[in-house]
């Protein structure tokens, strides 16, 4: 079949798969192509078991996989033959060197750029995709400009805002599509071209254009608010604990006022994933190079409120348990970063895992999706143990602690898990996801955030 059109993506991972797999299903007439270095994943995505799990992708990828939507390796013929290309390789923070623990690690971007300009032979729009810091697009025009062929590159930033757990209904039905670019004709017409792709099923009036700069950095900025509200009602949370007001209340409350809106003001463990972290650190280190202390040290506290909510949540578990959790036994009740993901990139479980271990806690583990990569995560440390069964998980454990909000936790017969018990049972409710008035009348000591606890001490 001839199309209209040829798109590569670099980067099979999270972003590149979903949203390569919807913009297939989408635009039959365009050849979508998704390239990766590492072959086994590209095996895994021409497979049965995808490798990754997201509601309804496996549906869409098993219908159009091989017919407007290829998986491979052969990275050089995907980049002779596009005429866009998404880059959607990973950005992580980087762990040496200058800027080490806060800057983005620009690697995999920069040889990205040295593969395109390697292997193209015509024209080409270069999108990205990845998060990226502030004005990269400018180092990414100066690497491929460096070419004596006469090719000619139009970068223009696209990034993404889905989410993790819910990446194809985002997909779908976006808050918006942004695409920056440069002003000139050649910039508005790489617009057009990326327009001509999203209109197929986003409104027009969802589709914002900006200048390059203000897109790149309107994604840090959308990340580092959501993070920024999770930290806040965090902090409440604590201090719920000390008066007797109750964090769920307060989130209601304050959520109702329509300036503010109800999402992201429910109290957890903290934030995890692969971005919010990351993306702050970055805009942190962002700030500091152009010596916008306050600005920097704003943002950073987002951080280390997360960090203080995690601690805070080992500590109580270990002052609970009358000061120590030596030898006892602790089902944690999810890995994965939020639910119906199986990713675990900085996911609070892995910090409260490895904190928990090293109070010399017995650890059982249990998680719908994630147990592959918590395993991984994990690796090397000694007194955990896995369990798919969330009931086998608490069998024999002094402590159940939530750590996903996964729907299924809510729904399991814990009079039977708490007959499996030791004696006296805690539940540490890190999501506030359960009945904690029934678990209390069960006969557990329930611990939930931000409010009163419910125990059975005098
Ligand atoms: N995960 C999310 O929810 C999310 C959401 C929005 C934006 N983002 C951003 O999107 C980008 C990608 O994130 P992700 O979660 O998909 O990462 P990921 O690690 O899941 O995937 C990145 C992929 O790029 C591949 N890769 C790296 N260098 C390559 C190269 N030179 N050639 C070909 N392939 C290469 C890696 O092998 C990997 O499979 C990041 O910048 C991230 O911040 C992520």
């Amino acid at each position: 079949m001839d199309f209209k059109k040829k798109i590569l993506c670099i980067g099979a991972g999270y972003v590149g798969g979903p949203t390569m797999a919807v913009i297939a299903l989408k635009c039959p007439e365009y050849r979508i192509e998704i390239v990766d270095i590492n072959h086994e994943k590209i095996k895994q995505w021409n497979s049965e078991n995808l490798p990754i799990y997201e509601p309804g992708l496996e549906e869409i990828v098993k219908k159009i996989r091989g017919k407007n939507l290829f998986f491979s390796s052969d990275i050089e013929k995907g980049i002779k033959e596009a005429d866009i290309i998404f880059v959607s390789v990973n950005t992580p923070t980087k762990t040496f060197g200058k800027g080490a623990g806060m800057a983005s690690d620009l690697q995999y971007w920069e040889k990205t750029a040295h593969q395109i300009l390697k292997h193209a032979q015509s024209d080409k729009i270069i999108v990205e995709k990845s998060t990226l810091p502030v004005r990269t697009a400018e180092a990414m025009e100066r690497i491929l400009k460096s070419n004596s062929r006469n090719i000619r590159f139009e970068v223009v930033s696209n990034p993404e805002f889905l989410a993790e757990g819910t990446a194809i209904n985002d997909l779908l039905e976006p808050d918006r599509i942004l695409i920056g670019s440069h002003p000139s004709k050649e910039g508005r017409a790489a617009t057009d071209q990326l327009i001509d792709i999203y209109i197929h099923w986003v409104p027009r009036e969802k589709i914002i254009t900006t200048n390059l700069w203000s897109s790149e950095l309107s994604k840090l900025v959308a990340n580092a608010f959501l993070a920024q509200r999770i930290s806040s009602i965090n902090s409440i949370s604590a201090l719920c604990e000390k008066t007797d007001a109750n964090i769920t209340e307060i989130s209601y409350a304050v959520g109702s006022d329509s300036r503010l809106g109800s999402k992201f003001l429910n109290s957890s463990v903290g934030f995890g994933g692969s971005c919010f972290k990351k993306d702050i650190l970055n805009l942190v280190y962002i700030a500091r190079s152009y010596d916008l202390r306050e600005v920097a040290d704003y943002w950073e506290m987002v951080v280390t409120m997360n960090e203080y909510q995690q601690d805070r949540f080992v500590y109580k578990i270990v002052k609970e348990m009358f000061h120590t959790v030596a030898d006892k036994k602790i089902a944690l009740f999810g890995f994965a970063f939020k639910a119906n993901t199986g990713d675990t990139r900085e996911s609070p479980a892995i910090y409260v895992a490895k904190k928990l271990v090293e109070e010399q806690a017995i650890i059982s583990i249990t998680d719908p999706k994630a147990l592959e990569n918590a395993k991984i995560d994990l690796k090397g440390l000694k007194n955990i143990s896995y369990e798919i069964d969330p009931c086998l998980a608490a069998k024999g454990a002094d402590a159940i602690a939530v750590l996903t909000e996964w729907d299924t936790f809510k729904h399991l017969d814990y009079n039977k898990i708490y007959r499996y018990m030791k004696k006296p049972a805690f539940i540490f409710d890190g999501r506030n996801l359960l009945n904690h008035k029934e678990l209390y009348d069960l006969g557990f000591n329930v611990y939930p955030l931000g409010q009163p606890d419910l125990n059975h001490f005098e």
